[in-house]
């Protein structure tokens, strides 16, 4: 029961997305560079979007060329093939490709029908598998969307149907508004993982109405091991009306190794590093034990 989990910082990518006032690039990689320090191996640093759409991460190349990579997996989110040319040309370790299983929320984010975006996918794919990068599918709006509601899982086991035609074997479930329950969280996964036996899932979850962290030990009891969280809580969307931030890194490294579950990460250096953020952003963190302080800890009576 208490197999080790992975966990990738998506600090970088959903994290500053969300951020209007500039973050210069050395502030950013000094900050994913802590991360990395404290033991996490895998990290979303950034995405190659339109500058447009995401002014704050327009240094992406640059950002990904100031990270510490050994033994540490990189991975770019990008929206189509113009930015997966990008990542493969910043020479990042993974590809995480995003469509969203609402129409709505996949026109508003990238400018297609998920018709469209699953095209564009299969095609990412092929030049991934080219240039020897391995490419995850994230699900954005897996569990339901500000403008469509909530869904029945048959919605995004259809969209996984498409995407496997396109050979795509590696998923991430993103409840990208906060909108998931936690038996919600148990079926869909459960579902997920009888019908597609050989393929992977990870979980991406926001803790934009606090089900956060009940959400994430529901996927875990349904069997995922691999979670995407940010330091701080930081994060969301800016193309979902009412989006906030992803779990909090440090608060669900602390969760997961107080129930005796391996991590490999020190929750400790985690809190400093999440407490350089606040400064470098200026406003207090939706983060808990940076204020709470671990569990273990007493104080003097
Ligand atoms: N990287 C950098 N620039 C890109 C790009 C990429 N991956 N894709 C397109 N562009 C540029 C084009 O060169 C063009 O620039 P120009 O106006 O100077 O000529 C401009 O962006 C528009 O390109 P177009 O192909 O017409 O795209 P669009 O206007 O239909 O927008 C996306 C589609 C996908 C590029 C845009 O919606 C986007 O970047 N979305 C990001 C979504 C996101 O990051 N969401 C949060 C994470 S889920
Ligand atoms: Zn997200």
């Amino acid at each position: 029961m208490n197999s080790k989990v992975n966990i990738t910082d998506v600090t970088g990518r959903d994290g500053f997305q969300m951020e209007k006032k500039w973050i210069e690039t050395q502030d950013k990689v000094g900050i994913m560079n802590a991360i990395i320090e404290a033991g996490v191996k895998r990290i979303e640093a950034t995405s190659f979007v339109s500058p447009k759409a995401v002014p704050q991460l327009q240094d992406a190349r640059q950002v990904i060329e100031g990270l510490q990579r050994e033994n540490i997996d990189v991975i770019a989110l990008v929206p189509n093939l113009k930015g997966a040319e990008f990542a493969i040309d910043a020479n990042v370790d993974e590809i995480n490709v995003v469509v969203s299983v609402s129409e709505t929320h996949n026109r508003k984010n990238v400018n297609k029908t998920v018709e469209e975006s699953i095209l564009t996918i299969g095609e990412i794919n092929k030049l991934a598998i080219d240039n020897g990068k391995k490419v995850n599918v994230g699900l954005g709006t897996t569990f339901g969307c500000p403008f469509e509601g909530l869904y029945e899982v048959e919605k995004v086991v259809d969209v996984i149907k498409s995407l496997k035609e396109e050979g795509v074997d590696s998923f991430i479930l993103a409840d990208t508004t906060g909108m998931a329950n936690p038996l919600q969280v148990t079926h869909f996964v459960k579902t997920v993982n009888k019908l597609f036996p050989e393929d992977h899932f990870g979980l991406h979850l926001h803790n934009t109405r606090g089900m956060g962290l009940a959400n994430l030990y529901a996927g875990y009891e349904a069997g995922i091991r691999d979670f995407d969280a940010a330091l701080g809580g930081i994060g969301g969307c800016p193309f979902a009306p009412g989006a906030t931030g992803n779990v909090c890194l440090e608060d669900i490294v602390h969760m997961f190794e107080l129930m005796g579950v391996p991590t490999g990460i020190h929750v400790r250096d985690l809190m400093n590093t999440a407490k350089d953020l606040e400064k470098l952003l200026g406003y207090k963190l939706p983060g808990q034990i940076m204020k709470a302080g671990l569990s273990t800890d007493t104080h003097e009576s």
